[in-house]
């Protein structure tokens, strides 16, 4: 399979021009054309194998139960079925939770949510498979269930215990404020709607071996839980994945259960077997953001500056701990967003309830924790009668600062990025205008914000800050690059390939990326935290450095020069001797090198220098630096209905000296559009049984074309990472996600507008036009 290259002719002499794509070009995504055109392969795009079963998973239908009784003979006697798996079918390892146990790979005794997979089924069609599953026959003892964040947080019901970050006496200072205030929020979840469901295909091999060509983020993982339920060796299982078609975090542990039904299927009857969930399954059996339920208790100055603040913020969890100890430390991180907490408490509970196990995110927690943190200063502000700009520029952190978990605050530039965005976005003069509008109509008023956002960049669980990459390069020049990271969509092989050319400086199109592989790049950490780029960009960084070591000691002997006198430039190498240069093209030289038995192929490895974190303490430098950025957008709301409209949204978003300016605003919009979707339109419903009733699109509304701001500017910070990323780059998968916050709290201040902004209505998530159409009545109610 090739995927970037296009055929290199030997016979073209490369003419000695800039080499085309180097890094920092706006160079198109390496699959962009493939995307639009459907040539793409997925896996369910590739050909199947003969004798291919496909499966469907037999699901829990209550929420907590004991399984008294279950009978699967009519399942195991349907049309085309070939086998019936359970629990006590799994050779090796039952339980598959990624750090902490409490993931069985079917309902072990007992279910715990409703779709929690009971059995699984192998059939020569998807519909047979389908058909005969509802055949079973479960009787279950319903046991009472725990649903809702603040009953589980009466009944101490967590999958993980509780922790807290304390800066100073926030009592004290509480206590001593001349202006105090509390409250509560509460942010429902977001389903990930990547376009392609969970999909695993497993194709066994000599020995017991198992390929397995799946949509993980994770393929390490997904690797290793394979091998552990089939009772194998790590090295018996191969896992491949070419792209996903989104992840946005789904895909980081909940691709793994789906591998491990197929292999165990696979095993069994030495068939190949592909299972891919129909949607509603997908949504009904995969977790997704966690709910949050956070309160706070703040003391300020009359100028609204905070002087204390107790916080709280829970999570929904689902009914086991997957990735949420990690995922609630990250709400509790980001509680602050941008601004100084001073003397604080940060306490963060892990609820537990009886539904599907909620999973990273886009964003992995911080969300929650920066929302709480706009919501608090947007309250000050109202109190206190400023712009809640203003307020929010008097509580920006400042360089030197500590935050509540220990981190230095360091090159925060944070204050530049705003006055750009306030001057670029003409944020007062709107502000006058939109004073004019709300004063001159009755029914549609508008509303402004501008929000910053401020995102720790690392695995805060500090040994998942590695990667590995593999480089080869051929006789004619051709390079074969491989690395830890995955492709779902963000562009990383295009970065990385992009890496490469700049450090050989060649053309970008010499560059085949391929699949990754747990073959090739081994122990890989997911790709997840934004850190793709940053690992694997380094990781492949460093095998190129030492490949080219070895070419520039080949030549410096050869030639009799200095290692300075040889350069890689414009697809050619050049060696400079006293009195001439002598060049070669880099394909030339590169086979020259081969037949003096130079090797051309090496491995790289990088990990995070200067993080450390004592989680015990909850001190230290969780973060190698922080992503900056902020977004400023206006709506219009209509006060009868509560419906709305983004007018337009202004965005800077700091990702350092950009790697491809061109996916790096795509990463910003798109995290922007998927960010004010979580927060106004997209609602997750469950009814009091504890079921999904937003298990399609027709009952969950993600945005749609239509929905994206009519004026949309977006721009980027650009200027070199201080800290040594590579090439001094940010990362931006995540970060923009959280400017979507700009959207909600201008919906929160056209609502405000109608008391003349004494009033601050609630405004819990999403919000949909009729909790918009509620905080309007609050305000007028209470003005
Ligand atoms: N962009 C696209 N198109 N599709 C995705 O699934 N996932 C996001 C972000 N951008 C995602 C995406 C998430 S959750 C993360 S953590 C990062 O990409 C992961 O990739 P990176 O580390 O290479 O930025
Ligand atoms: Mo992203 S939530 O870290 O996969």
């Amino acid at each position: 399979m090739t995927f970037m290259s296009s055929k290199l002719d030997k016979y073209e002499v490369r003419r000695k021009r800039p080499a085309k794509g180097k890094s920092g070009k706006s160079i198109a995504h390496e699959s962009a054309v493939k995307h639009v055109t459907g040539e793409a392969l997925y896996v369910d795009d590739m050909a199947e194998l003969a004798g291919t079963l496909h499966v469907a998973v037999g699901q829990s239908t209550q929420a907590h139960a004991n399984i008294k009784s279950m009978d699967l003979s009519a399942v195991k006697n349907a049309d085309g079925v070939v086998d019936v798996v359970m629990l006590d079918d799994v050779p090796g390892l039952k339980d598959i939770g990624p750090v902490f146990a409490g993931d069985p790979l079917f309902a072990d005794g007992k279910v715990e949510y409703i779709g929690q997979p009971i059995f699984a089924v192998a059939a020569h069609s998807f519909e047979q498979a389908k058909r005969a599953v509802l055949l079973a026959n479960i009787e279950y003892e319903v046991l009472p269930a725990i649903l809702e964040i603040k009953d589980a947080i009466k009944e101490n019901f967590f999958v993980r215990p509780t922790h807290m970050h304390k800066k100073g006496d926030f009592r004290k200072a509480i206590d001593a404020a001349p202006n105090t205030l509390n409250g509560e929020l509460y942010i429902k979840g977001q389903e990930h709607f990547y376009l392609e469901g969970q999909i695993s295909y497993v194709v066994p091999t000599e020995d017991k071996g198992m390929h397995v060509y799946t949509s993980s983020q994770h393929p390490t993982e997904v690797q290793k839980l394979v091998s552990e339920v089939l009772d194998l060796p790590i090295n018996y299982v191969q896992v491949e994945v070419r792209r996903m078609g989104g992840g946005f975090g789904g895909k980081e542990t909940q691709a793994a259960p789906w591998a491990c039904m197929a292999a165990l299927l696979a095993n069994r009857l030495n068939h190949p077997v592909k299972i891919r969930l129909a949607r509603q399954d997908d949504m009904v059996m995969t977790g997704k953001r966690h709910d949050f339920y956070d309160t706070y208790e703040i003391g300020f100055d009359d100028s609204g500056k905070l002087l204390g603040s107790n916080i709280m913020v829970a999570g929904k969890c689902g009914y086991s701990p997957d990735l949420s100890d990690a995922i609630v430390d990250r709400a509790m991180f980001h509680s602050d967003n941008a601004y100084n907490l001073q003397d604080t408490q940060v306490i963060g509970h892990r609820c537990k309830t009886h539904t599907v196990s909620n999973t990273a995110y886009r964003g992995f927690g911080g969300p929650q924790g920066t929302v709480l943190a706009e919501y608090m200063m947007d309250d000050i502000a109202r109190a206190v009668g400023k712009d809640p700009l203003d307020v929010r520029y008097n509580n920006l952190y400042q360089d030197g600062d500590k935050t509540h978990y220990g981190q230095t605050i360091e090159n925060y530039h944070m204050k530049e990025l705003l006055s750009q965005l306030e001057s670029e976005s003409e944020y007062r003069k709107r502000r006058e205008s939109i004073t004019a509008f709300n004063a001159a109509n009755k029914y549609k008023k508008r509303g402004l914000a501008l929000t910053p956002v401020k995102f720790g960049i690392s695995f805060t669980v500090t040994f998942l800050n590695q990667a590995g990459a593999l480089v080869h390069i051929y006789t004619d020049g051709s390079i074969h690059l491989n690395h830890g990271g995955t492709e779902m969509g963000q562009g990383l092989f295009t970065k990385v390939a992009q890496v490469v050319a700049n450090e050989f400086d060649v053309d970008l199109d010499t560059i085949m990326v391929s699949s990754t592989n747990t073959e090739k790049v081994p122990n890989t950490s997911p790709t997840a935290a934004s850190s793709g780029t940053d690992l694997n960009g380094k990781a492949a960084q460093n095998a190129c450095i030492i490949l080219k070591q070895r070419l520039v000691t080949f030549a410096a002997e050869k030639w009799a020069v200095n290692e300075d006198a040889i350069r890689f430039e414009n697809n050619h190498v050049l060696i400079a001797k006293a009195d001439e240069t002598i060049e070669f093209t880099f394909a030339e030289f590169v086979a020259m090198a081969y037949t003096n038995r130079v090797s051309l192929s090496t491995t790289g490895y990088y990990s995070t220098p200067k993080i450390h974190y004592d989680r015990e303490k909850a001190d230290g430098r969780p973060f190698y630096y922080y992503a900056l950025g902020a977004a400023c957008s206006e709506v219009e709301i209509d006060t009868l209905t509560g419906e709305y409209d983004v007018l337009r949204t202004d965005i800077i978003q700091d990702v350092g000296k950009s790697l491809n300016p061109a996916i790096d605003i795509g990463q910003i919009e798109g995290a922007f559009v998927q960010g004010m979707g979580w927060l106004t339109t997209e609602e997750l419903n469950w009814d009091t049984s504890g079921r999904l009733t937003s298990n399609g699109p027709a009952t969950y509304k993600i945005p749609t074309a239509a929905d994206m701001p009519n004026v949309f500017n977006t721009s980027l910070f650009d200027r070199p990472n201080e800290e040594e990323t590579i090439y001094n780059s940010k990362a931006v998968g995540e970060p923009p996600f959280m400017l979507g916050m700009a959207v909600w709290m201008a919906l929160r201040d056209a609502a405000a507008s109608v008391s003349d902004y004494k009033v601050n209505p609630p405004m819990d998530t999403p919000a949909t036009p009729e909790r918009v159409l509620n905080a309007v009545q609050f305000c007028k109610e209470r003005s």
